[in-house]
């Protein structure tokens, strides 16, 4: 998709489509210019509430029968606007082009009182990156919709024609990231297996300069003694990879860390899944790759940070090889793990990545994992389960989340229950002694390995959706990486 920005007048438009956004209160200043062009036509279906601005509801119009048409998108309450209802509006305006089916627009940037200019073009390139998103690659060609190839930013006036091109740029960098990680949530396993994520992480380094890749492979990990995630690996004939990407700013800058869960293939192992929707346990990598997505961009909005990828990568499959309930097995910390249930993973292969980070001397390690059910369960689809043991840095990342829309919620790390997940015969047991608050318990074990500021966020609710949302469709949706990038855009020692 091409974005253009340009300060035309309305008059010299040309695309197929002007797509202008419009509140329940007052029209702005450029909808009642374009009324002036449409000869009252937008005032009158204002005054008839053909269209009030009602946030989700648009209005198509043509001048004369003239190209172009209008697009006219309800943004809602003006006192209660937002940049996520501006996402939301800009995600059905996208939708309604796609139908017609058309090609190339314009969207009209207005001013929104508090948000800048250039904010709002980050937002509307970013949606329309991402809801113009598809999954191609195993339908006929014949199969492929019509995809919206040009939109033009037309900016409010000339001094801002500088911070439009600015927020546009950022936005199209992390709206097409977010896309390539969706497409590896999407593929199956057969096709993303740990060895895929490690050759999508030496392209992403080809890519971009400042990036190293490192893999470690099987017997790179048997030296750095990673038990754990060996000991997942066992039963899977695919080889596990330890991926690390590693960006550099420069020497003083802060340390972030960040893990994620890479299983390829979650079947739960020998305490094997029931049937339905396992095919869907494709995206238990999504922690692993929503990481490779936030390295990639770090390193091409240069983020003044040195910025570590660890992503443990193996699939859990049954075998005769295959690790089984009651094994005992030491991880890479020394610290021994009776395997209670083999299907809870996500944290044996986790455990060994975050005593890695260790290494680093991080100041900040975020972990992005799949990891429970029982966070589905307990925050929905659209929430992201978040323990921490570092109140500031959290309070920053709640103020990402409602920047970006990506929400989180905190859970505790509840210290009492930490009981329930020792073991009679070694150190530490993989699952609780009670199922109830396993994502709790699943967060306790992790802590087990970390000696420094620590943010775990459990995506399993909302790394995959099975609706349509506004500029999410049908399967991985990325979330998190746009969450993230704002972090550790404000991101301060
Ligand atoms: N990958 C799953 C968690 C998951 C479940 C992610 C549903 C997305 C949707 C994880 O490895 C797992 O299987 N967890 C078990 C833990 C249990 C055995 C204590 C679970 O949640 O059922
Ligand atoms: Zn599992
Ligand atoms: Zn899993």
């Amino acid at each position: 998709m091409k974005f253009t920005i340009t300060t035309k007048s309305l008059h010299d438009l040309t695309t197929e489509a002007l797509v202008i956004f419009g509140g329940e209160e007052q029209p702005n200043l450029l909808e009642k210019n374009l009324d002036k062009i449409f000869g009252g036509h937008i005032g009158r279906l204002r005054k008839s509430q053909d269209f009030s601005g009602e946030a989700g509801k648009t209005r198509l119009i043509l001048r004369d029968g003239k190209l172009p048409r209008v697009l006219l998108v309800g943004t809602g309450k003006n006192s209660e606007i937002t940049l996520e209802k501006i996402r939301e509006a800009a995600s059905t305006a996208v939708l309604e082009l796609k139908k017609l089916p058309i090609k190339t627009a314009s969207v009209l940037l207005p001013k929104f009182g508090k948000f800048r200019p250039a904010e709002m073009a980050q937002a509307v390139v970013e949606v329309a990156i991402l809801q113009n998103y598809e999954f191609p690659y195993y339908k006929k060609p014949e199969a492929k919709k019509v995809t919206l190839e040009n939109l033009e930013l037309v900016a409010p006036a000339k001094a801002q024609l500088k911070s439009v091109q600015k927020g546009a740029a950022v936005g199209q960098i992390i709206g097409t990231v977010v896309t390539e990680i969706r497409d590896l949530g999407n593929h199956p396993a057969n096709k993303a297996t740990p060895t895929h994520l490690a050759e999508h992480a030496q392209t992403i380094a080809r890519s971009a300069k400042n990036i190293r890749v490192t893999v470690l492979h099987r017997a790179d990990i048997e030296k750095e003694k990673m038990g754990a995630l060996l000991a997942v690996a066992q039963g899977s004939d695919e080889e596990p990879k330890f991926i690390i990407l590693e960006y550099r700013h420069s020497k003083k800058a802060p340390t972030v860390v960040l893990v994620g869960k890479g299983i390829t293939f979650d079947s739960g192992g020998i305490s094997i899944k029931p049937a339905e929707k396992m095919e869907e346990m494709k995206f238990d990598m999504a922690g692993a790759a929503t990481v490779m997505g936030i390295v990639k961009i770090a390193a091409e909005l240069k983020l003044p940070f040195n910025i570590t990828g660890l992503l443990p990568t193996t699939e859990n499959l049954p075998s005769g090889k295959a690790l089984k309930p009651g094994d005992i097995i030491r991880s890479r910390s020394g610290k021994t793990i009776e395997v209670v249930n083999t299907d809870a993973e996500g944290r044996l292969i986790l455990c060994d990545a975050l005593d890695y980070a260790k290494k680093y001397h991080p100041d900040l390690v975020i972990d992005f994992a799949t990891l429970t059910g029982a966070i589905v369960a307990a925050l929905g689809e659209e929430l992201i389960g978040a323990f921490t043991n570092h109140k500031a840095y959290f309070q920053r990342l709640q103020a990402a989340a409602e920047a970006t829309g990506e929400k989180l919620w905190p859970m505790p790390l509840e210290k009492s229950y930490e009981e329930m997940i020792k073991s009679d015969f070694a150190d530490l047991r993989n699952i609780g002694t009670t199922r109830y608050g396993d994502s709790i318990h699943a967060a306790n074990f992790l802590k087990q390995f970390v000696d420094y500021p620590w943010i775990h966020l459990d995506i399993a609710g909302v790394a995959w959706t099975t609706r349509e949302k506004p500029y999410r469709p049908k399967g991985a949706t990325g979330t998190g990486v746009r969450l993230a990038v704002k972090f550790l855009q404000n991101f301060k020692k």
